[in-house]
């Protein structure tokens, strides 16, 4: 591919996704766009620019999904999974003893492993909660392919084995064609929906806890401190951000706190955080 076609490309996938390719990503945007070009008819890189520079909706949206990196599994990095174990929803629990009420945000799930783990967490060691309170988890991708995965709730048996427990798996899955499918009473406390990042979000109203893992390291600053003011935006003042364990707030928003009691990249709105950024 040429500079030019290079800087389109990057320009394009920078603007739908907010992706920071930076220089010398030739490769991997051959590697991922090579073959799609060519599930569209098309002979290759300089044919699939021409065909952008149309403005051809659906192929924008192929070559956004497909410069995505879906790279998720069950309990992921375990320990901010044993933080909102012991530490966030005891907290959240003991706080919500009059509304009832928990909202649980997975803003980038991908295939729905990290959804689908806090509602097994949940069912595990939080029964009564799922029982008797409003449980909401939210699970949202940019990709309607992502998305659509999730809502099928279903997993190859290289998939489970990638960090769910045999006893997990056998309670909570059952067999089906070609692997395992999430069981109902799992299922049924998570929704799906499409979203982007940088995008408004306010349509989603307020969560207790932000899951926002292992996405904002392909942004740029600028965009990384976008989505968070927007995420502080949308927590309750008492509510939690779990970040992925290469990610931080630090020189990007100061509008959290690191929440000491944990590990992980766990953080808090601050008392007085003005969450400004327009939404
Ligand atoms: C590496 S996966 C992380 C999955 C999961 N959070 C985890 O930590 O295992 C990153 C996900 O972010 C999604 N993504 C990328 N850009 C996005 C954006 N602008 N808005 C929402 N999701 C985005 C991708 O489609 C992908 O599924």
């Amino acid at each position: 591919m040429n500079q030019e076609e290079y800087d389109f490309l990057s320009r394009l996938v920078m603007r739908t996704s907010g992706l920071h390719l930076g220089p010398n990503k030739q490769y991997l945007l051959e590697s991922r766009l090579i073959p799609l070009a060519q599930s569209f008819d098309l002979e290759g890189i300089p044919e699939l620019v021409a065909r952008l520079r149309r403005s051809d909706a659906l192929l924008e949206t192929a070559v956004t999904e497909a410069m995505t990196t879906n790279e998720t599994s069950f309990f992921r990095d375990i320990t901010p999974f044993d933080e909102l174990r012991d530490t966030i929803l005891p907290t959240l629990i003991a706080d919500r003893g009059t509304s009832k009420s928990l909202r649980i945000w997975c803003s980038a799930s991908s295939t729905g492993q990290e959804p689908f783990s806090i509602a097994i967490l949940l069912h595990e060691h939080f029964p009564e909660i799922v029982q008797n309170w409003r449980v909401e988890i939210l699970a949202t991708d940019i990709a309607e392919k992502m998305v659509s995965r999730c809502r099928s709730g279903e997993y190859s048996q290289l998939e489970v084995q990638r960090g769910l427990p045999i006893r997990l798996m056998v309670k909570h899955f059952e067999q089906c064609d070609g692997g395992w499918r999430v069981k109902d009473d799992l299922r049924k406390l998570v929704s799906f929906r499409r979203q982007n990042l940088l995008e408004s979000f306010r349509h989603l109203g307020r969560f207790d806890v932000v899951f926002c893992r292992n996405v904002l390291i392909y942004f740029d600053a600028e965009t990384k401190g976008r989505i968070l003011g927007q995420i502080c935006g949308c927590l309750h003042q008492d509510g939690f951000l779990v970040l992925g364990a290469a990610e931080t707030v630090i020189g990007l928003s100061e509008s959290f706190d690191r929440f000491r009691d944990c590990k992980s990249a766990v953080y808090r709105p601050k008392a007085d955080s003005a969450c400004t950024v327009s939404r």
